[in-house]
């Protein structure tokens, strides 16, 4: 015997664009001035543009986007350690809950943009060498795990501040990229990921696409703002 339930479903994830919505997208974002960002925002991002140039490249943002899916693993963690915390209230485990979902589909699409970016390093045949394309971006990481789920712990709003500047960096520099490189607009979409990210026209489209995923990131992350601790959450 087969039981029906009403299970809930997981979130889908930003919405998909079409050409003409991911070129207003561009346009809104290029109009609006970048964030203020942190001392601390620009103690990663400046490291990035050392060791990988001020420049967007495929292999650049290969390793922002390795470091981009830290600060929502770091708020699963901590979300964790809540829910078990408050397991004997259930309204509150249950909107901690809803924040580790809404973690994890976050990374899921940070994890999305960063097998992208690889599969067009691949094919562009761009060499990535070992000591700046695997251990820098380890330790970056590490460093930004680490302060992630500290300041989330001491102070929550501070930590969602962060990666809104994160979020707002990168939605800059793909919508940049793509405005100062036209033949993008040639360069088919190769749809590798095509059944599990969608499918553009060319990679100018994709990347469009990608930029927008990183202002939803930063809208939700400035949402969560306003009701930062899991106390008081909505
Ligand atoms: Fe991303
Ligand atoms: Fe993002």
């Amino acid at each position: 015997m087969t039981i029906t339930i009403d299970r809930p479903e997981a979130p889908a994830g930003p919405p998909k664009l079409d050409r003409e919505a991911l070129l207003r997208a561009q346009r809104d974002t290029l109009a609006t001035p970048r964030m203020a960002y942190s001392l601390l925002a620009r103690m990663m991002f400046k490291p990035v543009d050392l060791l990988y140039g001020k420049q967007g490249s495929f292999t650049k943002f290969a390793m922002l986007e390795i470091i981009a899916r830290v600060p929502y693993q770091a708020w699963e963690r901590v979300g964790y350690w809540a829910v078990h915390r408050y397991a004997g209230r259930s309204a509150l485990a249950k909107r901690v809950f809803e924040r580790i979902v809404e973690a994890r589909s976050d990374q899921d699409n940070e994890q999305w943009h960063l097998l992208i970016m690889q599969d067009l390093i691949e094919r562009d045949g761009m060499r990535q060498n070992w000591l700046l394309h695997k251990v820098a971006p380890w330790f970056i990481s590490f460093f930004y795990y680490h302060v992630s789920w500290v300041l989330f712990l001491v102070r929550p709003e501070a930590s969602y501040r962060l990666n809104a500047e994160f979020e707002d960096h990168a939605e800059h520099e793909y919508m940049t990229f793509v405005a100062e490189n036209p033949e993008l607009e040639f360069m088919p979409d190769p749809g590798t990921y095509a059944a599990e990210y969608g499918r553009h026209r060319s990679v100018a489209d994709l990347l469009r696409q990608i930029g927008h995923d990183e202002r939803v990131h930063k809208l939700d992350s400035l949402e969560n703002l306003k009701s930062p601790r899991y106390s008081s959450a909505r």
